[in-house]
């Protein structure tokens, strides 16, 4: 069996990013659709060996096709997502568009595949945000065994999850500081990001907390356990790939840093690097490419009762986005969910 996939923003980090996982996976698909804007009719992606040229959303038609990946932004999921799915094609989105809509299931398939059951009233499934994505993976197997009361996280997130355009902006705005004249004014964000860090992603709420932060704590609740206390500190930092968390958890039950060590071992999609010694655990750089969320730094937190503290680091673009996608494509296909397109 194979089936007819569209990557709507294939020209974007997010949608390249699909395009190669579903390559290396060897997701089975019969025809891949690269989909875009007008902007980029005619503009030519990789996927595997070969090259796909850009279709335009707007003419684009979606019959016979199985699983749209879209990662186009909210706007456009907002418009284009209901459409799509009324064609009888399944959406997995990677905006923020439809995470909390209750009809909508948000997915992370190491943590809540079960959820995926009730996808069929909308035929869309979100893909959680990048950081949560990466937070939960680490958090579910530690939640099963002595249940999370708190969560206190401090993110220091790369420039690739706010888009292409960022992107350059850090690399062009690095060099402009070694080259008098080529110096280049913040556009993506609110200050500038060469060599400084940004304590905001995304815009003020009235509470004081930004709306990335108020997303970690949504998502959490909503893929996890609403019981879960979260409160966030998201800061953007000059790096091009790799999302990092310092995460302090406060559990009902004790938890031992050894006990949590072996758990994380064994937990699907984990990988614990996490050696007491200069260069034991990984850093952003190295987690770039790979598809695991890396736990480093595991330790006991003796300034509350039942504490641990430790440093979670993975591709945004990956776990953050595009795999976390095709996992779900995939589970569906796997559960014998999907109701093939006519
Ligand atoms: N980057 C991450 O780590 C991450 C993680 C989780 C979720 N997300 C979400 O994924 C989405 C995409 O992020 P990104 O980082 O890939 O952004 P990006 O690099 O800026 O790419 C945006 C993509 O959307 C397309 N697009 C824009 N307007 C369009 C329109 N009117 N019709 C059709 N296509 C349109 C662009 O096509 P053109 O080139 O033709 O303009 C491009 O392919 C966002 O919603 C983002 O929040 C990103």
């Amino acid at each position: 069996m194979s089936y007819t996939v569209a990557v709507v923003g294939a020209t974007g980090n997010v949608g390249r990013e699909i395009l190669s996982i579903l390559s290396e996976r060897q997701f089975p698909v019969g025809e891949v659709h690269a989909v875009a804007s007008r902007r980029s009719l005619g503009t030519e992606v990789a996927f595997g060996e070969t090259t796909l040229k850009c279709k335009d959303l707007a003419s684009f038609d979606f019959a016979g096709v199985d699983f749209c990946l879209m990662s186009a932004g909210g706007a456009v999921s907002r418009e284009w997502s209901p459409k799509i799915a009324a064609s009888g094609c399944v959406v997995i989105d990677n905006s923020s568009a439809w995470r909390y809509d209750i009809d909508v299931p948000l997915i992370v398939p190491e943590v809540n595949a079960d959820a995926v059951a009730g996808y069929a009233k909308k035929n869309i499934i979100a893909n959680p945000n990048c950081s949560t994505a990466q937070m939960v993976v680490a958090l579910k197997p530690l939640h099963a065994r002595a249940i999370i009361k708190r969560v206190v996280v401090a993110t220091y997130q790369s420039v690739s999850g706010a888009g292409k355009a960022a992107m350059n902006e850090l690399w062009s705005q690095t060099k402009g500081k070694y080259v008098p004249g080529q110096e280049v004014e913040p556009a993506t964000f609110p200050k500038e990001i060469a060599f400084n860090c940004i304590p905001q992603i995304d815009v003020f709420m009235e509470d004081g907390y930004t709306r990335e932060e108020w997303k970690m704590v949504a998502e959490t609740k909503k893929i996890l356990d609403p019981r879960i206390k979260v409160t966030a500190t998201c800061v953007r930092v000059p790096v091009f790939v790799g999302h990092s968390e310092a995460v302090n958890i406060e559990f009902e039950e004790p938890i031992s840093a050894e006990e949590a060590r072996d758990i994380l071992r064994e937990a699907p999609g984990c990988l614990v690097i996490d050696k007491r010694e200069p260069g034991g655990y990984i850093t952003p750089m190295e987690a770039s490419g790979e598809d695991a969320t890396y736990i480093s730094r595991i330790r006991e937190d003796t300034t509350v009762e039942n504490g641990l503290a430790l440093w979670i680091v993975s591709d945004n673009l990956r776990k953050g986005a595009a795999l976390n996608a095709v996992q779900i494509a995939e589970l569906l296909i796997n559960r014998k969910l999907l109701k093939k397109a006519a």
